[in-house]
């Protein structure tokens, strides 16, 4: 009998779970496109590829959802508090959909190291 509920729980979670992880997977692929839209490779590089003095390999374990969104958000209040030096620095993106900037940081948490 318990062994029926268990294997019935992790049923339900998996289930549960799936739909998630393949949603969570195409915002970070949608992300991915909306990186390469804007063009963010001019100053940052991903997997080597772009601007080396910008790497982001391993910002989804260094940063949170809110401190990813808000360098989009205020760029020049994300310089101001990380003391960044970098020229040119970064410019916010207010042009972005919530579903553009939502996927985007989605993108970026998932690079991790
Ligand atoms: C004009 C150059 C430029 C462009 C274009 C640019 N950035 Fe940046 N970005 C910077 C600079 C400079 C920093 C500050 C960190 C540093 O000194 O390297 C930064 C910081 C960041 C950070 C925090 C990185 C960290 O290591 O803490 C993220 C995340 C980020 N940018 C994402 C993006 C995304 C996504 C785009 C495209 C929508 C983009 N950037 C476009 C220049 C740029």
């Amino acid at each position: 009998m318990r062994k029926r509920v268990s294997a019935m729980t992790f049923a339900v979670a998996l289930l549960m779970w799936l739909p998630a992880a393949a949603q969570d997977q195409a915002q970070v692929q949608k992300g991915m496109a909306v990186y390469a839209e804007q063009k963010c490779g001019i100053c940052h590089a991903i997997a080597g590829k772009g601007n080396a003095k910008g790497p982001l390999d391993d910002v989804g374990s260094r940063l949170g959802a809110d401190e990813i969104r808000d360098w989009m958000v205020d760029a020049p209040g994300m310089t101001a508090k990380s003391k960044s030096t970098r020229k040119p620095p970064m410019r916010s993106y207010p042009k972005l959909s919530k579903e553009e900037l939502d996927a985007l940081v989605a993108y970026m948490l998932s690079l991790r190291k």
